[in-house]
């Protein structure tokens, strides 16, 4: 199965992040189903990223997120669309870095051993197909530097979804 090649030490965080991309992109290969690949993303973000304990993804459902795929304890199963960090997120289509989770109104606490968040919504031609979650126990863990590299590993866990509506124009399409 796949083997992960260690982070030199000394390695910087957008090099780390390129690494990654190379890493799923490779990982996901021609694989499109939704579950599997946001499984596969989490397990290699888990592993990957130095102090985070959780990482996982939410999948929009009417006006609630419901729990994905993830690496870490077990954690809310619902959250309202609008509302917590996951929430907010979803609702603006933005990127929310929380620094301290305790001074965010309207935190939900699922660890509270967790002290700071990031979270990135996954769009979809302006659709929101869900939200992709990192928490970690240091406070300040998540910079621009970390809200740009996960949005580009978002990026590329979206790339392997794109297809997913295309017509299929292939030969063995046309024969059919
Ligand atoms: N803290 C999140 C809830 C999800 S867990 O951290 C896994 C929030 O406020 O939306």
């Amino acid at each position: 199965m796949h083997t992960l090649s260690p982070v030199e030490p000394g390695t910087s965080k957008n090099e780390l992040y390129q690494q990654v991309c190379e890493q799923l992109s490779e990982l996901l290969g021609d694989e499109k189903n939704f579950i599997a690949n946001a499984a596969n993303t989490s397990a290699l973000l888990f592993q990957s990223l130095p102090d985070i304990l959780w990482v996982g993804f939410y999948i929009a459902e009417g006006k609630e997120l419901v729990l994905g795929p993830f690496q870490g304890k077990p954690a809310c199963a619902r959250l309202p669309f609008g509302k917590g960090v996951c929430g907010t997120a979803a609702a603006k289509r933005k990127t929310v870095v929380v620094p301290d989770v305790n001074r965010f109104s309207g935190h939900i606490v699922c660890d509270i051993a967790s002290q700071s968040e990031i979270v990135v919504p996954l769009l979809n031609w302006g659709k929101v197909l869900g939200v992709l979650d990192i928490d970690s126990a240091t406070a300040n863990r998540f910079d621009d530097d970390d809200r740009e590299g996960i949005e580009s590993v978002v990026a590329v866990f979206l790339a392997s979804q794109a297809t997913n509506d295309m017509p299929d124009l292939s030969e063995e399409a046309a024969a059919r």
